[in-house]
């Protein structure tokens, strides 16, 4: 089936209210359900859903106050769920073999004692979770903090959440789900619909762009020319130290960058593109369009020069190198030469420590692409073979793409929390064919 082009209108998925809030916490209720959802006109697409929505409620909560989050599975599979992004106990991490079974009721707990950033949840069941996020399990989690409000940057109805992910249909409408075939999935859905229309006044936005494909990059242009301007403000952990004007944006699976587009550079009716300029035809060039539709009555919002400083974590003490390989004999997808063992930790790791990570890729020929990934903890790049990084990659990383045949070095502390906790190739069919490991984090 077919979508017409920039014929409906994006959707902003709901934002949940909690079932009952203390001075401290608020609780959440979440069911993991079967559903249909309205992709094509006339059609209902059979998908797996939090709530029933595809594309999850948002969670938006405050930096510092408490969330509680009680998931029941009403899937007919054993289910995990993951705060991506999150700084949480290890026995709320959604860990890839603590699954719950379907009938039962699993509590997530999330301290969220981390500044305002974009993060969101995801199925991570061991083996299952790319056709579960596939299917449908992914939402946003949005902290806000007061440093952050006070910055007056765009925000309420001017500040948009936009999940990008790519999809194969059948004729009737339904999703293809095959392990690795990712080249057949050439329709890109943004919040669940196919180039959808966004109708916008002459103002500024600030939008949290995510990228929730399986295997596929993204890269954002502006304008049927590509060369309209995007501010880069935040990446994965929250705001950068200083804006950043981009006209080509990147994204990875499991990424966030957030930029604000300043539409009073256009006049009214201009039906401005957002274009992924990796994508091969109309339907994975063109994704959104932004339909300018007059003047805001007043836009107060600002980008001031300066965001919010990055923290201080010190001095590395410790060296890692980790390398993403394939055995090509096998088809087996390795992280440091072994898939991934619940029972086995690959990394011991000293808490409060500050660490250097060199993460290597050697899949060279032929040349795969891995992205990074680490629970628990935001970390800093300190270069890509040996050259420093820019834009959103110079802020607060969990995700970060590895190309074939170079390093990534970056630098990391774990605070606060210790226990057992995953890192892993964020292509999420790489880690579900276990391109993982664990580490161990103790005092
Ligand atoms: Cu977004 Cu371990 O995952
Ligand atoms: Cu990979």
């Amino acid at each position: 089936p077919a979508v017409t082009p920039f014929s409906r209108a994006l959707t902003i998925p709901p934002v949940l209210s909690p079932v009952r809030s203390t001075t401290d916490t608020d609780v959440y209720r979440m069911a993991i359900k079967p559903a249909q959802a309205d992709i094509f006109p006339g059609l209902k697409t059979d998908v797996l859903t939090y709530n029933g929505l595809f594309t999850g409620p948002t969670i938006k909560v405050r930096s510092g106050r408490r969330v509680v989050v009680e998931h029941t599975n009403a899937t007919g599979e054993p289910v995990a769920v993951h705060l991506h992004g999150g700084h949480v106990p290890a026995a709320s991490d959604g860990f890839p073999t603590d699954t719950f079974d379907p009938g039962a009721v699993r509590t997530y707990d999330y301290p969220n004692r981390q500044p305002g950033a974009t993060l969101w949840y995801h199925d991570h069941a061991h083996h299952k979770e790319a056709e579960h996020v596939y299917r449908g399990l992914a939402g946003f989690y949005m902290i806000k903090d007061d440093y952050e409000d006070r910055l007056e940057l765009p925000s309420g109805a001017h500040d948009v959440p936009l999940m990008f992910r790519d999809a194969q249909f059948d004729e009737q409408g339904q999703l293809v789900y095959a392990m690795g075939g990712f080249r057949a999935r050439t329709t890109i859905l943004v919040n669940g619909r196919v180039q959808p229309y966004f109708r916008v006044k002459r103002r500024k936005y600030r939008f949290r762009l995510l990228n929730t494909c399986l295997d596929r990059d993204l890269a954002f242009l502006l304008g049927a020319d590509g060369t309209g301007e995007m501010v880069q403000i935040a990446s994965d952990g929250g705001l950068l130290p200083a804006p950043v004007p981009a006209t080509r944006v990147p994204v990875w699976p499991g990424e966030r960058v957030e930029v604000v587009i300043d539409f009073t550079r256009y006049a009214t009716g201009t039906q401005v593109m957002l274009v992924n300029d990796r994508g091969g035809d109309q339907g994975t060039r063109e994704v959104l369009r932004f339909d300018v539709a007059g003047d805001a009555d007043d836009d107060e919002s600002v980008v001031p020069d300066v965001l919010r400083p990055l923290p201080d974590i010190g001095t590395p003490t410790v060296t890692r190198d980790l390398a993403f390989k394939m055995d090509l004999a096998t088809g087996t997808f390795l992280l440091d030469g072994k898939t991934f063992d619940p029972a086995r930790i690959d990394q011991h790791v000293k808490l409060g420590v500050t660490e250097l990570w060199r993460v290597r890729n050697d899949d060279l020929r032929p040349a795969i692409p891995h992205n990074m990934h680490l629970h628990l903890a935001h970390f800093q790049i300190v270069d890509r073979d040996g050259v420093p990084v820019t834009g959103h990659e110079a802020g607060l990383k969990d995700t970060v793409t590895v190309p074939s045949g170079s390093t990534v070095t970056f630098k990391v502390r774990f605070d606060d929390y210790t226990g057992r906790y995953v890192y892993h190739c964020h292509l999420l069919e790489h880690s579900s064919m276990a391109m993982m490991a664990q580490m161990e984090i103790t005092t």
